[in-house]
C-alpha cells in the first residue's frame, strides 16, 4: 500500500479510456482510496474535459479507437490549459518502444494493463506530489523573482538618491569655493580700489596747484607721498589679489598635463627635499625618510612632488612655527599589493581638533595674518583624489605633530 501522504479527497483524477471493464476496476478503486473521478471514453473527449475540470493527473489509455492516447497526449502537452498535468498512460502491450513513445509526447510514467491497484495507487501518489512540490518551487522562484526585481528597484531609487545627493554635495562644495574665493580676492581689491580712489583724488588737487601762479612745494610733495603711499598699497594688494587668483587657477582638477611615467619614489622625494633645501637650512628639523631605492611606481611623479611640497611646507610654517621651533619630519612609503601607502608624519603643534574636519576645505587657515590662503591641503586634497584615484587622511591631536595617511593605486589601468 503506497504511503498515505497526500488527502487524496483533495485531487481528482480524468480517466480517459474506452476499456469498460478497466474502467470500473479504476474508478472503484479509486474512489475507494478518496480521490474525486472522472471520466472520457475517448481521446477528443477526454482533451475537452481535461480542458474544463483541471484535473490533477489523467490516466491515459494508449488503444482507443479513434484518437489513439499518444495523440490524445499531445494534444494536452500542446495546450496551455492543459500541458502541465501530469499524464500517465495505460498500455496493455508491455513493450518497450511503447513506453518510450509514451514518454516522448510528454507522459510522465506508465502502468500496464491489467491495473494492479496498490502500483497504480504508489504511482499516482507519486507524480502528485512531485506535481505538487513543483507548483511550490515555481511560486518560490516567481517569489524569487518578484522579490528580486524589487531589489533591484530599490537599488536604482539608492543609485539615484545617491548620484543626487553626490550632485547636491558638488554643488553646495562649489558655492562654498565661489564664496570662499569671493571673500578672499575682496579684501585686496577693496583696498586697491580705495588705493585708486585717493590716487585719483590727489592727482586732481596737484592739477589744481599747478594752475596757481605759485606753487605751495610743501603741499605739493605731501600730495606727491600720497600718491606714492596710495600707488605702493594699489600695487601690492593688486599684486596678492593676482597670486590669489593664480593659486586658485592651480588647485582647478586636473590642471597638470603631466603625463604617467615610471619613476623611483625615494628619488622623487629627495628632489622636494633639495628643493626645499634654503628653506629648512636655518632650521633644527631633522628629515627621515623611511623608503626602499627600489620602490618604483607608473604613476605622476609632478603629482606625488607638489603634494610633498605642501606638507613640507605647513609643517615648516604651522607645525614649526616658520622654523623658530625644532623637530623632525617622517616619510614612510611602502608599496601595498598594487597601492602605493605614503605617511607622512611630523612632530610640530598638531592640529587644533575643532579644526581637523575644515583642514581639506578651500580657504581654510589659521595663518591668514601671514598671508596664508588655506589652499595647501585642499589642492593636496584634489590632487590625492582626482589624479591619483586615491584617498588622504589626516590624524593629529595638539602638541603631538600631525601624520596624513596617503594611499593610490600604482597601475595605469586604474585611471581609465
Ligand atoms: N603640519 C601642520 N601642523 C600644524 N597645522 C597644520 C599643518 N598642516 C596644516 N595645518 C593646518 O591646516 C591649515 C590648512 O592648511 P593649508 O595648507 O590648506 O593652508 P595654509 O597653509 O594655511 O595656506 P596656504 O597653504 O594656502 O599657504 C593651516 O592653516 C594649519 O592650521
Ligand atoms: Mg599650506
Amino acid at each position: 500500500m503506497a504511503n498515505k501522504t497526500l488527502d487524496y479527497e483533495n485531487y481528482t483524477i480524468l480517466i480517459i479510456d474506452d476499456d469498460s471493464t478497466n474502467l470500473y476496476v479504476l474508478i472503484s478503486s479509486l474512489e475507494t482510496s478518496g480521490f474525486k473521478v472522472i471520466v472520457a471514453n475517448n481521446g477528443e473527449l477526454g482533451v475537452k474535459k481535461a480542458q474544463i475540470e483541471q484535473p490533477n493527473l489523467i490516466l491515459l489509455d494508449v488503444m482507443m479507437p479513434g484518437i489513439d492516447g499518444f495523440e490524445t497526449c499531445r494534444r494536452l502537452k500542446a495546450d496551455e490549459k492543459t500541458k502541465e498535468i501530469p499524464v500517465i498512460f495505460m498500455t496493455l502491450l508491455d513493450s518497450n518502444p511503447n513506453k518510450i513513445k509514451g514518454f516522448d509526447v510528454g507522459g510522465v510514467d506508465y502502468v500496464t494493463k491489467p491495473i494492479y491497484h496498490k502500483e497504480v495507487l504508489a504511482r499516482i501518489t507519486t507524480h502528485l506530489e512531485l506535481r505538487d512540490l513543483t507548483v511550490k518551487l515555481n511560486s518560490k522562484v516567481e517569489e524569487l523573482t518578484q522579490t528580486r526585481y524589487l531589489m533591484m528597484q530599490q537599488i536604482e531609487e539608492l543609485t539615484e538618491t545617491r548620484h543626487q545627493l553626490v550632485q547636491s554635495e558638488k554643488m553646495a562644495s562649489l558655492g562654498r569655493l565661489v564664496a570662499g574665493f569671493a571673500h578672499e580676492i575682496n579684501t585686496p581689491i577693496g583696498v586697491a580700489v580705495g588705493a585708486a580712489s585717493t590716487l585719483h583724488e590727489n592727482v586732481g588737487t596737484i592739477d589744481q596747484l599747478l594752475e596757481q601762479e605759485e606753487v605751495d612745494e610743501e603741499e605739493l610733495v605731501g600730495k606727491l607721498n600720497n600718491i606714492k603711499e596710495a600707488a605702493n598699497l594699489t600695487l601690492s594688494n593688486l599684486k596678492r589679489a593676482s597670486l590669489l587668483v593664480n593659486r586658485f587657477k592651480n588647485t582647478a582638477i586636473n590642471q597638470s598635463e603631466e603625463s604617467l611615467r615610471q619613476f623611483q619614489v625615494k628619488s622623487a622625494i629627495f628632489d622636494v627635499i633639495n628643493s626645499l633645501h634654503r628653506h629648512f637650512e636655518n632650521t633644527v628639523i631633522s628629515i627621515q625618510v623611511d623608503c626602499s631605492k627600489e620602490l618604483s611606481i607608473h604613476s605622476l611623479c609632478g603629482a606625488l612632488e607638489q603634494i610633498l611640497t605642501h606638507l613640507m611646507i605647513n609643517s615648516l610654517v604651522h607645525g614649526f612655527e616658520a622654523g623658530k621651533k625644532s623637530g623632525s619630519i617622517n616619510i614612510v612609503v611602502r608599496l601595498n599589493g598594487d597601492n602605493l601607502h605614503f605617511e607622512y608624519s611630523d612632530t610640530g603643534k598638531g592640529i587644533a581638533s575643532e579644526h581637523i574636519e575644515n583642514i581639506f576645505e578651500p580657504f581654510f587657515t589659521t595663518d591668514r595674518t601671514h598671508g596664508a590662503s588655506g589652499l595647501g591641503l585642499y589642492m593636496c586634497y584634489n590632487i590625492v583624489t582626482t589624479q591619483l584615484r586615491g584617498t588622504i587622511t589626516c590624524e593629529s591631536s595638539p602638541g603631538k605633530g600631525v601624520l596624513f595617511k596617503i594611499d593610490y593605486p600604482n597601475n595605469i589601468k586604474r585611471y581609465q
